[in-house]
């Protein structure tokens, strides 16, 4: 309280334009204890009692951006070594791009099954370090039934509501029954499941083709994996889903427009299944795996980045909304790095290397907002639904993340410029902050950026003054709840538990 017994805020943000993922107005915000405290008729708060005051200038105020697709210092499916960023430059590169919460994967360990153990571990790792909140999807890869019996505690004790399976990666991939005892278990303690869906036996057998006429450069990995990959194990997922009375999915990912037509059915039907794209399948096309030397491994990603006319398909699937979420799938590996590096399966032997030793995935956890904001093709309301309301409700943060609502929503947010002080940037590697040492984004145009982040009440991106003004340690673990969109676990409860002899 002030002298005059009303209120001092923590932190006041005047003359911003607030959007929601509903609405585009006026407000001020007043916060105060790590919560939103108040929106206020714009301009109101200008004079009130606070510790810092933010004048937006008219910029966009936003909720923080959600990134639930993000792997920090996961073991490499390619060879040794881990993925680049860990838990402290990962996350510092998320808020220096307006993300204030990530949800990222931790793996279990194969042989020693127990999914509890996985998370511990994980836990280990991010603990002290991060830069904006975090919580935690288990990536499943053994599903023997004392890792699912994991799955009531984990839900009911850790907060982890979600976990990702695969269809592919030698490592991870899970047989058809497999899928369905995961399911199964996943329904029964209301837990989401993440897929990727692609058919690994057909992409070996490609991959073998290609390798037997020396087709090994870089580009020939989009050749490995063509779109029917993707769209035949999407419509396998489902049909699975299906089987066991209707679990719900997330098919993660998703490059291609046949994938996303049978996702859009599915939906049509009435079937709990969600999807997520990315930034790579709006910006990227296969042509960027055919960069000079071996330069197109930077770009190696699966999903492949497709064609232009997919770009806009799925671009057209994020408006109508097919596609719930926009994650990045920020999962990096250097291009120079003696042990995990894109670059190391380049030798005498093979001077074009060979694309199906070059580990898969990209740098993007910073780029994701600007990148989307900039390119100015989705209605603001629905930006703000896809990289953060969305996330939150359909991964059980909603209304704590995802929202700017007055005594229920942590004060996270993202400020950005407003019109006339864009900074209209070209964006260079030099200017990120995670830990790689390439951006698949190189050279293209931004026209605006986070000028602001803030955690829960904290300034920890302040772009004109300092950059990154958090510390590591800022960030906390939070427990998540099981997903709330569009009801989904009540309608699961309704139908009742799943019947084998009603199939
Ligand atoms: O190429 C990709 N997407 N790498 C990240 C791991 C995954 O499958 O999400
Ligand atoms: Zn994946
Ligand atoms: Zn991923």
């Amino acid at each position: 309280m002030s002298i005059s017994g009303s209120i001092e805020y923590d932190l006041v943000v005047t003359n911003g334009i607030c959007v929601s993922a509903s609405d585009v107005a006026a407000y001020d915000v007043g916060i105060k204890d790590g919560k939103v405290l108040v929106l206020a008729p714009s301009g109101s708060l200008a004079e009130a009692a606070t510790r810092r005051l933010i004048d937006a200038e008219g910029g966009y105020v936003m909720p923080g951006g959600i990134d639930c697709h993000v792997h920090l210092q996961e073991p490499s499916l390619f060879g040794d070594g881990c993925s680049a960023d860990n838990y402290e430059t990962g996350t510092r590169s998320a808020i220096a791009g307006g993300t204030t919460t990530i949800v990222a994967f931790a793996p279990q360990q194969k042989q020693h099954g127990s999914l509890l153990a996985a998370l511990e571990a994980t836990h280990r790792l991010a603990a002290g370090n991060c830069y904006c909140d975090y919580g935690f999807h288990l990536l499943v890869s053994n599903p023997c039934s004392s890792a699912l019996a994991d799955l009531q505690r984990l839900r009911a004790d850790e907060g982890v509501t979600s976990l990702k399976i695969y269809m592919t990666y030698e490592a991870l991939q899970l047989r058809d029954d497999q899928i369905l005892s995961t399911l199964l278990a996943a329904r029964q303690n209301h837990i989401l499941t993440m897929v990727h869906a692609e058919n690994g036996d057909v992409l070996r057998w490609l991959t073998d083709q290609l390798e037997a006429r020396n087709l090994v450069a870089p580009k020939y990995h989009a050749n490995s994996r063509p779109p029917v990959l993707e769209s035949e194990a999407t419509n396998r997922a489902i049909a699975l889903s299906s089987l066991v009375a209707d679990t719900p999915i997330l098919l993660v990912h998703v490059s291609d427009p046949g994938a996303a037509s049978r996702i859009r059915e599915a939906q049509t039907q009435g079937q709990p299944v969600f999807a997520e794209t990315c930034p790579q399948y709006l910006f990227l096309t296969r042509d960027s795996l055919d960069a000079p030397g071996f330069e197109g491994a930077k770009c190696v990603c699966s999903p492949p980045p497709r064609t232009e006319a997919d770009q806009r398909a799925i671009w057209a699937g994020l408006r109508n909304g097919t596609f719930a979420v926009l994650s990045s799938d920020h999962c990096p590996f250097r291009f120079d790095d003696d042990v995990s590096g894109k670059k190391t399966c380049v030798s005498a032997t093979y001077p074009v290397g060979r694309f199906r030793y070059i580990p898969n995935g990209l740098p993007g956890i910073e780029t994701r907002l600007p990148l989307v904001f900039s390119a100015r093709k989705l209605e603001l309301t629905k930006f703000v639904e896809v990289t953060s309301t969305n996330a939150a409700k359909l991964y059980g943060l909603y209304p704590r993340k995802g929202a700017l609502l007055p005594g229920l929503s942590d004060a996270d947010l993202t400020i950005w410029y407003p019109q006339g002080k864009e900074p209209n940037l070209v964006l260079t590697n030099a200017m990120l902050h995670h830990d790689v040492d390439y951006t698949p984004y190189e050279g293209r145009r931004v026209a605006n950026w986070p000028r602001y982040t803030v955690l829960r009440g904290k300034v920890v991106w302040d772009r004109d003054r300092g950059g990154i003004v958090g510390q590591k340690g800022d960030g906390q673990f939070v427990k998540r709840g099981t997903s709330s969109l569009a009801n989904v676990w009540g309608v699961v409860e309704e139908a009742g538990p799943f019947d084998v002899e009603a199939l």
